[in-house]
């Protein structure tokens, strides 16, 4: 008799993104993929090099479960400097392995079976499926784009007195929301009145439009002590795969989510930490000011094709995705019925791969005139992509 395994619960309902089966047919046609959020931009050579040298060096065996102390500290710096954060010690700074990693440590650092986690719609499905796997009941509330205000009351109306965190995405995958210092202020406010902690996720935080400013929770007061402030070097110095991020909180929180990075990780990639810090002490100012024009270009390019050939484009104020609605094209085109049909008819007719709007949503309804594009491509491959596009639908 063949051997059948018995997987665990949290297993079982583990299945292949919509996104990785969109990447293979993409693939098939050998056609652009704006669905998945990679980046295929250069890293800066400075990193790279610093890489090489660590490697080179042996700096090769397993690091502080923290982090290695240096990078802990620029850290440290970066979070005084730039997030005003109310920071002190490098104990208050935990590297992980990517602020996924990280977010997954604070999870189970911070909820279980029982505990309530609050997660604004449209979410980054990592967050909910991570936020599953603690046993927590996650309770999800509607945010909506770029420009739709945060409504506290929305939050007040779910939490229970088992809720316990909120997860806040600024700037927002897959919306492109960027939190103001007035909607934080409010969160906060009642974060306070319900005594709720906030795990917030700002890896985008140097993508950002039209004057958005990037506002860390944090850094208001009384916030710090109820927050852990997760962000990383994967979107900013184009590293994805090497698998870096960090947290900054409270020392004793710190210290717990770095305990439980150690028992899960033991450490992140140890001679990458070397090579982070090339970006603290190599790159300047100009470095994000050159990120932020060329993203900015970029957003126009993709933004732009999508308003011609019809669809709805709430133009993100920071990540670099768009969530656009393709409700006018569908009212003159058949292939758009709901967002699975369009996502193939993009890949079949114009060779371009998109993420279906179900993938952002508890209740897949919700996203069935939805489909997201990611514009981190390099600018010639994103103009023969926007060109695909305009030939087909244009
Ligand atoms: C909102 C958000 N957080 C985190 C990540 C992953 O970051 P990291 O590579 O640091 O784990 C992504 C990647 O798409 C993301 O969109």
């Amino acid at each position: 008799m063949a051997f059948s395994v018995s997987f665990a619960g949290r297993a079982q309902s583990l299945e292949q993104s919509d996104i990785r089966s969109v990447t293979r047919r993409v693939e098939a046609v050998d056609g652009i993929n704006l669905g998945q959020g990679v980046c295929d931009l250069p890293t800066p050579p400075p990193i790279k090099a610093r890489a090489q040298q660590a490697i080179a060096e042996d700096r090769s065996i397993y690091s502080h479960h923290a982090g290695i102390e240096p990078l802990r500290r620029a850290v440290l710096a970066k979070g005084q400097a730039e997030n005003d954060l109310p920071a002190t010690s490098p104990d208050e700074v935990v590297v992980g392995v990517g602020s996924t990693g990280c977010f997954v440590s604070a999870a189970f650092t911070l909820l279980e079976e029982g505990d309530e986690v609050v997660l604004f719609e449209p979410f980054y499905g990592y967050h909910r499926n991570i936020l599953e796997l603690t046993g927590a009941t996650i309770r999800t509330v509607p945010l909506g784009g770029p420009d739709a205000p945060f409504d506290p009351g929305a939050v007040e109306d779910v939490v229970t007195p088992d809720t316990k965190v909120i997860v806040v995405n600024t700037p927002a995958n897959p919306s492109g929301k960027v939190w103001t210092r007035a909607e934080l202020e409010s969160l906060l406010e009642l974060m306070t009145a319900h005594d709720l902690m906030a795990v917030t996720d700002e890896i985008y935080e140097y993508m950002l439009y039209d004057g958005a400013e990037h506002v860390s929770l944090a850094s208001l007061p009384g916030a710090y002590e109820r927050t852990i402030t997760l962000s990383g070097f994967s979107k900013a110095y184009n590293v994805t795969g090497w698998r870096l991020g960090y947290g900054v909180a409270p020392a004793p929180i710190a210290e717990k989510m770095g305990l439980m990075n150690d028992l899960l990780y033991i450490c992140a990639p140890r001679p990458l930490q070397h090579a982070a810090l090339a970006a603290f002490e190599e790159l300047d100012e100009s470095y994000v000011s050159e990120l932020q024009a060329d993203y900015a270009e970029r957003r126009r390019l993709l933004c732009e094709t999508l308003e011609d050939i019809g669809f709805d484009v709430p133009w993100p104020d920071g990540a670099y995705y768009v969530l656009a609605d393709f409700g006018p094209l569908a009212d003159r085109r058949a292939g758009f019925e709901d967002d699975a049909a369009a996502c193939q008819t993009l890949v079949e007719e114009a060779g371009i791969g998109s993420v279906t709007g179900r993938s952002f949503y508890e209740d897949p309804a919700d996203g069935r005139t939805q489909l997201r594009f990611c514009f981190a491509k390099e600018i010639p491959v994103l103009e023969q992509a926007c060109a695909q596009l305009r030939e087909a639908f244009g």
